[in-house]
């Protein structure tokens, strides 16, 4: 075993997972597409540390709670019955951005953490075996071990991976309204629409033929059917979520007016549709030439940041490392990229 470093990025889903017919192996109910971003990463370090007990984590400098412990050791134990070993870990990871806010999302924390642990378990995973493996930790994170434009099939335990799909170039504005942590976590959530939503079955059966338009759309490069279909599912999947007991609601006003300003930038042929996962940020789907005009118009609603298709979770060189929690100075809510990682000596 060795000491290894992953960095994975964020992905955006056009086609919404929500919904599980598996929680132990998190297969989802339907399938769905994203693009994985070049922005708002997580590094993270897997340290095989002795005869320890217990896995350990770090989270942006700090001791980890109970839960995101719980969290991550079930998750370790997955790759641990893979490789045949008991050893227990330290992992130390690093967010760009605030954590639970619905960019530095779980998905690319578990593509990065299944990326560095496979390795330092001496596993020798291809791309679909290690998309399976992130899928265990978080559904999306899955897509987030591809680069671009990823789509996850809901199949069966072997099956159930995500692979790249050919797509035109395009840009996400991002319009963060709101850093702070969501009220109710996807996984939550997430069950309770299935427990309690009676759209909940239509919901799952409209997906399936929303992915099927939508990976035709992108494999004939048709931009204006991709973000027709990003936008109205974006927009089921909030309609569905309210329609819980008890409700959710993750959009708020400030999401809203969003949604509305785009449908009137569109109007006036500034070619953009809105998507939002679950909580209050607003993503917005552009080609690339407007993508500049479009953070213009929109940053009086909060704060814009470009981004487009990135690189999928990749093993950094040994010796880059995110430095353990005592020696680093770091907040707990993130930093930049350059704050959360050091140049060791060679491990
Ligand atoms: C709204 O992947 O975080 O972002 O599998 O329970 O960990 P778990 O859920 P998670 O849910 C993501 C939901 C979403 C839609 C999407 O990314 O497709």
């Amino acid at each position: 075993m060795r000491t290894t470093t992953a960095r994975a990025h964020p992905n955006i889903a056009l086609v919404k997972y929500w919904g599980k017919r598996d929680e132990e192996r998190i297969l989802p109910a339907a399938g769905s597409l994203s693009m994985t971003l070049d922005a708002f990463e997580t590094t993270t370090t897997v340290v095989p540390d002795g005869d320890r007990s217990a896995d350990v984590l770090e989270l942006n400098g700090r001791a980890a709670d109970a839960e995101q412990t719980e969290r991550i050791a079930r998750f370790l134990d997955h790759v641990r019955a893979l490789a045949g070993s008991a050893q227990r870990v330290i992992v130390r990871s690093h967010n760009s951005v605030p954590t639970g806010a619905g960019l530095a999302s779980s998905a690319s924390g578990f593509a990065a953490l299944a990326t560095a642990a496979a390795t330092a378990f001496d596993l020798d995973l291809d791309n679909p075996a290690l998309s399976r493996l992130a899928r265990l930790g978080s559904g999306s994170a899955c897509r987030s071990v591809v680069p671009g434009m990823a789509v996850w099939h809901a199949g069966d335990d072997e099956s159930s991976f995500a692979e790249p799909v050919r797509a035109p170039d395009m840009r996400m504005v991002i319009v963060t309204v709101d850093r702070g942590r969501k009220p109710v976590s996807s996984r939550t959530a997430m069950r309770l629409t299935a427990a309690t939503s009676p759209f909940y079955p239509a919901w799952v059966s409209s997906t399936e033929q929303s992915l099927s338009e939508m990976v035709e759309a992108c494999q004939t490069g048709d931009f204006t059917r991709i973000g027709e279909i990003t936008e109205s599912h974006a927009l089921r999947m909030h309609a569905l979520i309210q329609s819980t007991t008890p409700p959710i609601r993750f959009l708020r006003p400030a999401s809203v007016a969003i949604f509305d300003t785009v449908a009137e930038l569109r109007s006036n042929g500034l070619e953009a549709y809105a998507t939002a996962d679950a909580g209050p940020n607003v993503a917005v789907l552009v080609r690339p030439d407007d993508a500049a005009a479009l953070a213009g118009e929109l940053d009086d609603l909060g704060q814009v940041r470009i981004v487009g298709p990135g690189p999928g979770a990749q093993l950094l060189p040994e010796g880059l490392e995110v430095p353990a929690a005592t020696a680093h100075k770091g907040t707990a809510q993130g930093g930049t990229a350059q704050e959360g990682i050091t140049q060791e000596g060679p491990a």
